[in-house]
């Protein structure tokens, strides 16, 4: 059914008040029936729902494009991601051992070497290269070149061909936290004043936002913490009026305004970034917290934003994929527009919970 169509049938079948009554009793009964034991709640969702399919499918689509990923070439590659991470953090110890990173050391210089053979004029991106490089030129200067492993990769490291660095005036490796110091930080005051300054803006000039002010925001949303360091999404940006306005007119929450959004992102993320199912969540955590440092920069430039779900819905799924030609390991994870604010443009109070209901502490919870 077309898209169109299903959200205004939807919606008129809901605003039957009987059918809206019907619908919530009847699911209180159900889920209330499931929530008794798994052994109704799963062959509920694997037999009749299938709300999960999809992302089960998208899943095992992934972890085969990860396996699939360690033999290739690609301009970042994330076994090297994860596991120079995983070297910089050994490195870091406090009480340093002089032998570390056995079991995943061997994975690490052979992936790396395999980037530097096979590379047939394809390279990793040049920083990701160098600070694989110089990682791995520090690990086996700081650890036990007598342990039979390190001393076996260490000679095969040292074997092949230096890379072109990306700044060879630079080490990209651990450095004293003191060296932040370079960086000023932001009153309290002055950040709060921006944080009260940013809220979800749905009105926007007929404007263009200029790019290099998004790549700007980029920049900071690109120093957000992320597992790994994978950083496992991309931002699927559209300037062109049109498209701006069909994308951001395809979530089901942009009823009514869609059609005055002079940009719209798509943070899609890519499963393909997990051999396990236990870190599938973490790109959802990723890019959300790349999109709040995103936002706030946009602010600082004068640019208003609103966050769009991006509901786990079938037939909206199928529709982004076919436009945007997702793979089924990729995945949309949130929407966003962007633009200036029209001044008159309203802005809902959207009133916060206090202090008291967001946090607490040393709180051990209450006993079942
Ligand atoms: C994950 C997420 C999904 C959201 N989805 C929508 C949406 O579909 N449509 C919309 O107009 N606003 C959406 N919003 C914006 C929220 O309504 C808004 O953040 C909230 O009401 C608080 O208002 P504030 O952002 O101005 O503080 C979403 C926000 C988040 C974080």
């Amino acid at each position: 059914m077309n898209l169109n169509n299903f959200k205004k049938i939807a919606k008129k079948i809901l605003a039957v008040p009987f059918v809206r009554k019907f619908n919530n009793r009847f699911n209180s009964f159900l889920y209330k029936f499931l929530s008794l034991s798994k052994i109704f709640a799963l062959p509920y969702h694997f037999i009749i729902s299938h709300f999960f399919d999809r992302e089960i499918f998208a899943f095992t689509r992934a972890v085969a494009k990860y396996n699939n990923n360690v033999y290739t070439v690609r301009p970042s590659n994330v076994i090297i991601r994860r596991n120079i991470h995983r070297l910089e953090k050994g490195m870091i110890m406090e009480n340093r051992r002089a032998v570390f990173a056995l079991d995943y050391i061997e994975e690490t210089v052979e992936k790396y070497a395999e980037v530097l053979e096979k590379s047939n004029g394809v390279t990793l991106e040049a920083g990701e290269m160098q600070w694989a490089y110089d990682v791995l030129s520090e690990y086996f200067l700081i650890t036990d070149s007598s342990q039979p492993l390190i001393e076996r990769m260490k000679a095969k490291f040292e074997m092949l061909p230096k890379p072109t660095l990306q700044d060879p005036a630079d080490k990209f490796i651990p450095y004293p936290s003191s060296q932040r110091n370079q960086y000023k930080i932001p009153s309290y005051e002055e950040f709060l004043s921006l944080s009260k300054r940013r809220r979800s803006v749905r009105w926007f000039q007929d404007k263009k936002v200029p790019r290099e002010d998004v790549d700007k925001a980029m920049l900071a949303a690109a120093l957000a913490p992320s597992a790994c360091n994978r950083q496992p999404f991309q931002y699927r940006i559209f300037d062109d009026p049109q498209l701006a306005k069909e994308i951001a007119g395809i979530p089901f929450g942009t009823g009514g305004y869609s059609d005055n959004v002079p940009m719209s992102i798509v943070v899609v993320g890519d499963l393909s970034n997990y051999f396990s199912s236990r870190d599938r969540h973490t790109m959802y955590i990723d890019a959300s917290l790349s999109v709040m440092a995103f936002l706030y920069a946009l602010e600082t430039m004068g640019l208003s934003s609103v966050v769009i779900n991006w509901p786990d819905f079938g037939l909206l799924e199928k529709k982004m994929k076919k436009k945007l030609n997702l793979k089924t390991y990729e995945r949309p994870i949130m929407l966003l527009a962007v633009g200036y604010a029209k001044e008159e443009g309203l802005i809902p109070c959207s009133k916060k919970k206090p202090l008291d209901e967001l946090r607490s502490y040393n709180n051990l919870g209450e006993t079942a």
